[in-house]
């Protein structure tokens, strides 16, 4: 038993129901599931918000979603989840609350932060809202070209300098939200150390003109410390100025006010958010500061009330009719009893282009795990390699796989009714040729072309084979009316909750990321050895190797 007074997750009863459930079920075909129930198609769809999720071309019965809604119930997903609004430290192994939902909380909430000594906490809502008008005013002054860089000219470019969690959220919603900018201010994105991402964000820039956004949560994070440091370089040579011009050019998002002060960063200029926000978690917290320069801090809001609709219908919707329970149990359901090792999402928007990779560190950083929250190997599977780009660019490269492949690749397709506002009208009429896509491929997924039907079109017998589609591939598709800040933040918020209740059933801290620290510890030690020929202790002869190849071609 843990914690939540649950055992092993495959030593429960409802998991040992589903298993034979899975059995029974067999090769069960969605034609069948179809054939079987006229309404299925109805019947299995769910609303929130904006979204409308149909789950119908799901390899489930009602049964099915039964014993998984019972496995959830046994779980404590319900428990967990309530832990988790209420500000209990449910990341263990950081001893954190998990928090992300008290950014979008309205001004008059109270969420406080478990003080873990019995006492109550501290209500963290005024706190948010305190940098959320920070971060609004300071916007504002930016895009109307009040703040004015060292020389007295008005900020046109903002550059955001940040990785993982401090560069995906808010690049993926700027790409998400384009419609939605002033396209007067040039708002670009540096996140590799590779020095060419830099070296290209800052072509034609304007150091007078341009201000650094350096957005990190811990503010040690390599790669973020050393593309700032050389921005700074960058900017103090172009203006020909000195350490003073900084404070007009940068600006920290940031938990570590003393690492901020170092970098020559006014700790005026520097927006806080706080330990219990995840950086996977956090582009509606401070991390989201280029978004609100670029699309207002109205815009922002509205995103934010997004997130709060799903954060709501989480916590109170009953389980038949809860959108990210529903897309966490399928999930379950795959990865546990049909060994399917990934997970494509296909948003049929352009704009949507920067969301499956968003989601990558969303999902995958959260529930990469391989012990539970005791500490013990997991002997199930949990989270899926997750992967796709924007439709239909996709059709043309690996759906292939997708349709007539060996594996089983559950997907998610998502689309708009309406195209994004402001498309010249004979552009927003292809939208529908977009979306018949988005349909057809959902229906050739599931259903698939038969023998008799390829036969019957006067196919070559030889030909027939190979002109066949099983179908009884899994999809869920959610359409939502247009992509607008709001339905953006219910998106994520959907996926966010859906993730959670992933990690809950699994029983693994989806709230850590242990898993890539030994990669920036080795990088540390490696680095002499390719600068300065130092002899690097405990090198594997792979690495030795290569590390010596390296030095020679660079003619050291
Ligand atoms: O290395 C992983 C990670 O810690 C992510 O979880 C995080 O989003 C990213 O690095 C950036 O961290 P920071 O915001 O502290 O620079």
């Amino acid at each position: 038993m843990n914690a939540e007074g649950r055992g092993r997750l495959d030593r429960m009863p409802q998991w040992q129901a589903l298993a034979r459930h899975r059995e029974e079920l067999g090769e069960v075909h969605l034609r069948e599931l179809f054939a079987a129930d006229p309404r299925r198609g109805e019947r299995y769809g769910v609303r929130v918000g904006d979204l409308y999720l149909d789950y119908s071309r799901n390899l489930v019965t009602d049964e099915t979603l039964r014993l998984l809604r019972e496995l959830a119930e046994a779980a404590g997903v319900a428990r967990l989840r309530e832990a988790m609004f209420r500000g209990e430290r449910i990341n263990t192994t950081e001893d954190r609350a998990v928090l992300h939902t008290a950014l979008r909380a309205p001004r008059d909430a109270v969420v406080e932060v478990d003080a873990g000594d019995g006492e109550g906490g501290e209500n963290v809502v005024p706190a948010v809202h305190a940098v959320l008008d920070r971060m609004s005013a300071f916007a504002e002054a930016v895009r109307a070209g009040k703040w004015a860089g060292h020389t007295g000219l008005p900020i046109r470019s903002v550059v955001n300098i940040g990785i993982g969690g401090s560069d995906l959220g808010p690049a993926m919603a700027y790409e998400a939200l384009r419609a939605y900018t002033d396209r007067e201010l040039d708002v670009r994105f540096v996140s590799n150390v590779d020095g060419a991402d830099l070296h290209e964000a800052l072509q034609g820039l304007d150091p007078a003109r341009t201000l650094f956004v350096v957005a990190s949560k811990t503010f040690t994070t390599i790669e973020t410390i050393t593309n700032a440091t050389s921005a700074r370089d960058w900017l103090l040579a172009g203006l020909g100025a000195g350490r003073e011009a900084v404070a007009k050019h940068f600006v920290a998002l940031s938990t570590n006010a003393e690492a901020v002060a170092e970098f020559g960063i006014d700790t005026t200029n520097m927006f806080e958010f706080w330990d219990w926000v995840g950086g996977r978690y956090s582009y509606d917290s401070a991390i989201g500061l280029s978004l609100m320069i670029a699309i207002g801090p109205d815009r922002f809001r509205e995103m934010l009330d997004g997130f709060r609709t799903v954060d709501e219908h989480f916590r109170t919707a009953p389980p038949e009719e809860n959108a990210p329970l529903l897309l966490g149990l399928l999930g379950v359901w795959y990865g546990g009893f049909f060994g399917a090792q990934s997970h494509a999402v296909l948003p049929y928007s352009h704009y949507l282009s920067k969301f499956t990779a968003y989601l990558q560190q969303l999902d995958m950083e959260s529930n990469g795990k391989s012990v539970d929250r005791q500490g013990e190997p997991v002997s199930w599977q949990t989270g899926p390699v997750v992967w796709g780009t924007p439709g239909t660019n996709g059709q043309h490269a690996y759906f292939q796989l997708l349709h007539q492949g060996t594996r089983l690749i559950p997907a998610d397709l998502i689309g708009f009714a309406r195209p994004v506002a402001g498309l010249e009208p004979a552009l927003a009429a292809q939208h529908d040729l977009l979306m018949a896509n988005l349909f057809a491929q959902g229906q050739a997924l599931a259903f698939g072309k038969t023998e008799e039907e390829v036969r019957a079109e006067g196919v070559a017998e030889e030909q027939v084979p190979h002109r066949t589609f099983r179908g009884n591939r899994p999809t869920t598709t959610i359409l939502a009316s247009e992509l607008t800040p709001s339905v953006l933040g219910q998106l994520v918020a959907l996926y966010e909750h859906k993730v959670f209740v992933q990690g809950a059933v699994w029983d693994i801290d989806s709230f850590d990321q242990w898993g890539v620290e030994l990669g920036k510890v080795l990088a540390k030690r490696i680095e002499p050895a390719l600068t300065e020929g130092a002899e690097v202790e405990g090198l594997d002869t792979s690495t030795a190797a290569l590390v010596a190849r390296y030095r020679s071609l660079r003619g050291r």
